[in-house]
Parts: structure tokens; C-alpha cells; sequence
């Protein structure tokens, strides 16, 4: 049940704090000549992080010129990795609690559900690990591609000495920093939602050979036994009289004996 309400929700957050960032960076290039100045230079930047595409004007303390600089790197690949996978996450398990709420029949036909989910939950898991593990490579690659004391190496001017350079502010990354967290929470949520999906598929139960470690199906019917006994005996037992009551009161004696064991086993 925690997988039906997490999966989707956590899915969701992964990709939104991903895919619907945009930052700002900001730098001031104090020139010798202060008219030539530029104290507030904004740098924007989005999903998903092809920074080899962004573009801004930096004075050269050389009058009114200035030039156009391309911030480095392109990690649209982590990021956009990253997202996908988040979605799609998200749409199998929403599809997969569909079919398990609504087409449960279909679902158990032949296992074929809990062998497809069996196999789908351990490739998502495996999905979520590696593209959490790139999207926080490629993060901290874009923390330092976008870190204005970076940016700031990338000007001309500041390569003179008598020119100041400096940062006004950074970009805010609690948004970027929440989605590789999700992205991990993720894993670890479908990680241990495989053991759950194992079970459904009852592989583990084939090889026991006690009644106790029967599958849910199996266990069912095991129980019935012992407990249609117990009733036999309990409902004889009350509703007793004459010839009735002396044959039901002996099948509660011979019931209770095996029903104990059996019924134990089955709770264990
Ligand atoms: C400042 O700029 C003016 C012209 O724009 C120039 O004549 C002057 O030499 C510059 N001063 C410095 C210190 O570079
Ligand atoms: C400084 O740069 C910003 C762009 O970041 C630009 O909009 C602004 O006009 C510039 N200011 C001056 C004084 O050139």
C-alpha cells in the first residue's frame, strides 16, 4: 500500500524539482574607468542544463564594448535522463496500481502481473540508482560551471589586475538538491518494494516444503482446513442435543488435537 501512495507522489517531486528549475547567477565587473562598469550582470539558467547555450555580455573596461560569454558544459544528458526516467516511473505505477485495484483477475492470470511488476520494479530500481547517481554528478558539475567565482574566470576584463571582479550572488540549489534526494528515496522506495513484488509472485514458496511457508493462495486453503474443523466442532459442540451432540462432541475431542498444531504452523 505504501508503494500504491509513494511511488507516484515521489516520482512526481523527483521530476518537478528537476525539470522545472531555473537559476540565477549574478556578477559585477568593476572596471578601472568606473563608467564602463557593469555592477549587476544576471546569468539565467534552466532545464536541463545545456549552459554551453547560455549567453551573456560582460564589459571589457574598454570603453562601451563588451563581449558575449558562453557559460561551459552541457549536462542536459544527467538531467534529462534523470527526468525521464522519474516520469516514466511515474506513469508505471500509476498504470500498475490501476491494474491492481480495478483488473486483479487479470492481474493473478498465469502470475503473469506479479512476474511483469517483479521485473519492472527491479529495473526501475536499478533506473533510479544509476540516473540519481548522474544527475548528482551532473549537479555538482553545474554547481561549478555556474559558481560565479567560475563565471567570473570566464571575462576578459577581470584578467586585469586593476579591474574588480566580483560575485553579487549565486543561484539557489535547495530545488536541484530536494530532486537527487528524491531521486534516491526513489530508489531506495522501489529497492524495497522488490521483496514485496517477490513475494506476490510466490517464487519463494516453491521450494519450502512446509505448509507454513505456503504461498497466500496456498495458505488460504490450508486454512480452511483447521478452521472449518474448529467450526464443525465449536458450532456442534453449542448446538448439542441428543444423538447430534455425542457425534459432535467426539469430532471436537479428535479436533481439537490435529487443529492446534496445524493451526499454529499456519500463524507462524
Ligand atoms: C577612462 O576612459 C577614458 C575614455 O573613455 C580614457 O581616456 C581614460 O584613459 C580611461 N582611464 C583609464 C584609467 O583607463
Ligand atoms: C549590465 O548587464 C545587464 C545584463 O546582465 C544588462 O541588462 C545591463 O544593461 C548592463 N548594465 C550596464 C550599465 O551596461
Amino acid at each position: 500500500m505504501c508503494m500504491v501512495i509513494f511511488a507516484p507522489l515521489f516520482a512526481i517531486f523527483a521530476f518537478a524539482t528537476c525539470g522545472g528549475y531555473s537559476g540565477q547567477l549574478r556578477v559585477s565587473v568593476d572596471c578601472v574607468n568606473k563608467t564602463d562598469s557593469n555592477l549587476s550582470i544576471g546569468i539565467n539558467f534552466a532545464y536541463p542544463f545545456r549552459l554551453h547555450q547560455v549567453f551573456f555580455n560582460a564589459p571589457l573596461c574598454q570603453g562601451k564594448k563588451q563581449e558575449q560569454l558562453f557559460l561551459i558544459g552541457d549536462y542536459s544528458s544527467s538531467a534529462e535522463f534523470f527526468v525521464t526516467i522519474a516520469v516514466f516511473a511515474f506513469l508505471y505505477s500509476l498504470l500498475a496500481t490501476v491494474v491492481y485495484i480495478f483488473f486483479q483477475n487479470k492481474y493473478r492470470e498465469n502470475n503473469r502481473g506479479p512476474l511483469i511488476d517483479f521485473i519492472m520494479t527491479v529495473v526501475f530500481s536499478f533506473l533510479w540508482l544509476v540516473s540519481s547517481s548522474a544527475w548528482a554528478k551532473g549537479l555538482s558539475d553545474v554547481k561549478v560551471a555556474t559558481d560565479p567565482d567560475e563565471v567570473q574566470l570566464l571575462m576578459t576584463a577581470c584578467k586585469v589586475q586593476a579591474n574588480k571582479c566580483g560575485s553579487v550572488h549565486g543561484p539557489i540549489w535547495s530545488g536541484l538538491n530536494t530532486s537527487v534526494v528524491f531521486g534516491f528515496l526513489n530508489f531506495v522506495l522501489w529497492a524495497g518494494n522488490i521483496w514485496f513484488v517477490f513475494k506476490e509472485t510466490g517464487w519463494h514458496k516453491s521450494g519450502q516444503r512446509y505448509p507454513s511457508g505456503a504461498s497466500e493462495k496456498q495458505a488460504g486453503g490450508f486454512n480452511q482446513q483447521p478452521y472449518n474443523q474448529g467450526s464443525f466442532g465449536q458450532s456442534g459442540g453449542l448446538s448439542g442435543q441428543g444423538d447430534l451432540g455425542q457425534q459432535s462432541s467426539y469430532s471436537q475431542v479428535g479436533g481439537y488435537a490435529p487443529t492446534g498444531p496445524t493451526s499454529f504452523a499456519n500463524q507462524m
